[in-house]
């Protein structure tokens, strides 16, 4: 190795010129074991490990990173794995939402600042997903990723248990004394008997299933379990295939275009995906300065069909989807809505990676002749109370309600609503719209999963188990319900949510995508000039950056500073 080596790659702007550092850098990589013959004149692949312990989702991924590594030095490459912080999606408070930008900015400027001339994204949990994708494609080197995959399928005596849906519904079983403490400690040691991911179609499976349609896997990633062998087997030809991206400089750029865009959001209504997907993709594509709206998602989904069974809009799991044929199987059966010609990982066109993909199980896999709905999973809703946008997953919502009028009963921030749930006197009927205030990215703080209000005690105790709830705040993707998300602008800065009082009529009109509160205008322009924000949540620190910076739900809640010049 000498310092005059011809420049092939990036990483030799590290490792090959005249300077002190460049002996350095050559020397301290000796200190690692490698010896010359190891490194010299060949590309470095970095493998971006968000691995962690406080990740049970992504825990795995350290033997994921050894497989993908066999692959590295099978094709020629040096791989050299590296952390980055990891975001696990039920222990992190207030939300993990508050730091996918962190997350990103992190993946970004590991790669920008590091001799890495590939990267291999390793993720699974929610917001690692879309967080790495985000600073991939602000650092635009050749990249894939390998998601971890979901966990297998739970059961509790004779039930299968979807991790997040099934596990929402059981315990609202529990409070209301139907199980006991002895069953729901049977249930938690089953629910989640794997790694692995959430095993619905909630957020990690639907992003990890849309970064597969945007061509940023190979075929067949998103739906291997966890612990099939076959993960392995699919993160060591990614280990190969990056080597060979490198060669054929093939840039995430390249990849994801607005073609692959408009595809993942087809595909995420086949799906019956999360309605955090919106956000998600909304913000991954304005990294690559592809403006992405939520009026290209209501036009997409109104004439895209949702073929797949899967909960929480269906009733199969995850692993039963990988055994129907995954999202290879769904692209093959969605193709003609498509745009085949999208260059993908594999360094082929969508259309040729599924040429031979069948679906075995057509129950679970629908064709569109016989599809679960005619129109995609989530609509987009405007009105008084959501001048910029409000989603609303109507295939996880109960049809009695689309139409909807009724009484507001507000709580005006989660603690309170906590509290008022468990209230057997709550004053509310079936008919009730139940309103969440300060859920927004700035009122939450962070754009928490809290909009999924849970039914009040004095509801279920009725029997009455979905009423209309609407909320500035997201939802888990594995949760379900008559729910209404991402109101913009948010309560916290003044959104028109903040003037609603209990008692106000709210209008939920899907049919015509509208959300209102039947006020007269003069009286919602009083109640406005009297709003007083809330005080900021943080006067320091990342807190401080996050609310100074960060873009309202519709934009995608990005940081305004991390678009593209
Ligand atoms: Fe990680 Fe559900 S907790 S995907």
């Amino acid at each position: 190795m000498s310092s005059s080596h011809p420049r092939k790659f990036r990483s030799q702007e590290w490792f090959y010129s005249t300077e002190y550092y460049s002996f350095a850098r050559r020397a301290y990589l000796r200190s690692e074991g490698l010896t010359r013959e190891s490194i010299e004149g060949k590309p470095i692949i970095g493998i971006c490990n968000s691995w962690s312990e406080l990740n049970h989702c992504n825990v795995h991924l350290r033997q994921v990173a050894e497989a993908v590594k066999r692959g590295v030095w099978q094709a020629g490459g040096v791989p050299l794995e590296f952390p980055t912080i990891s975001l696990g999606e039920v222990f992190m408070k207030p939300t993990t939402m508050l730091y996918r930008n962190l997350m990103a900015m992190d993946v970004e400027e590991s790669i920008r600042a590091n001799p890495i001339d590939g990267v291999v994204l390793l993720c699974g949990c929610d917001k690692t997903t879309p967080a790495q994708l985000m600073g991939a494609a602000s650092a635009n080197v050749p990249a894939i990723m390998v998601t971890g995959g979901p966990m297998l399928s739970g059961q509790w005596k004779d039930q299968k248990l979807g991790s997040g849906t099934d596990g929402r519904k059981l315990f609202d079983l529990y409070r209301t004394g139907e199980l006991n403490e002895e069953e729901l400690a049977e249930i938690e040691g089953c629910v989640a008997r794997s790694n692995g991911h959430c095993m619905v179609m909630g957020t990690a499976s639907t992003m990890t299933s849309l970064a597969e349609v945007l061509g940023m896997t190979l075929p067949g990633c998103a739906a291997i379990p966890a612990v099939d062998s076959r993960r392995a087997a699919i993160a060591e030809l990614s280990g190969r295939r990056i080597v060979e991206m490198v060669h054929e400089q093939l840039l995430p750029s390249q990849i994801m275009t607005r073609r692959a865009f408009e595809n993942a959001i087809k595909i995420d209504m086949a799906i019956g995906g999360s309605t955090n997907a919106v956000v998600h993709l909304i913000a991954i594509a304005g990294r690559l300065g592809i403006k992405l709206t939520l009026e290209d998602f209501d036009r997409l989904s109104k004439v895209t069909p949702c073929i797949v069974n899967v909960k929480p809009s269906g009733a199969y799991l995850m692993e039963d989807f990988f055994f129907a044929g995954g999202v290879p199987a769904v692209l093959k059966e969605m193709l003609p809505m498509l745009d085949g010609a999208c260059l993908t990982a594999s360094g082929k066109s969508l259309a040729e990676n599924v040429e031979n993909a069948e679906c075995f199980y057509p129950d679970v896999i629908r064709p569109r002749s016989n599809p679960m709905n005619e129109e995609g999973g989530t609509l987009v809703l405007y009105g008084n109370l959501a001048p910029d946008g409000a989603v609303f997953k109507h295939t996880a919502a109960s049809p009695h309600l689309l139409q909807h009028r009724g009484k507001a009963y507000v709580f005006e921030d989660h603690h309170q609503m906590l509290e008022d749930v468990e209230r057997d006197d709550l004053p509310v009927d079936e008919s009730s719209v139940l309103v969440m205030k300060n859920g927004g990215p700035h009122g939450g703080p962070g754009f928490p999963e809290w909009g999924h209000i849970p039914m009040p005690k004095a509801l279920l105790n009725k029997g009455i188990k979905d009423v209309v709830r609407i909320s500035d705040s997201r939802m888990s993707g594995t949760s379900f319900g008559t729910v209404v998300l991402h109101i913009a602008p948010e309560s916290a800065i003044g959104g028109p949510l903040a003037m609603v009082q209990t008692g106000d009529e709210i209008s939920l009109d899907t049919r015509n995508r509208r959300l209102d509160v039947n006020l007269p205008a003069e009286e919602i322009g009083r109640r406005m000039k009297a709003f007083t924000p809330p005080a900021p949540h943080y006067r320091r620190g990342y807190g401080k950056m996050f609310l100074d910076h960060v873009t309202q739900a519709n934009l995608g809640c990005d940081f305004d500073f991390l678009l593209p010049e």
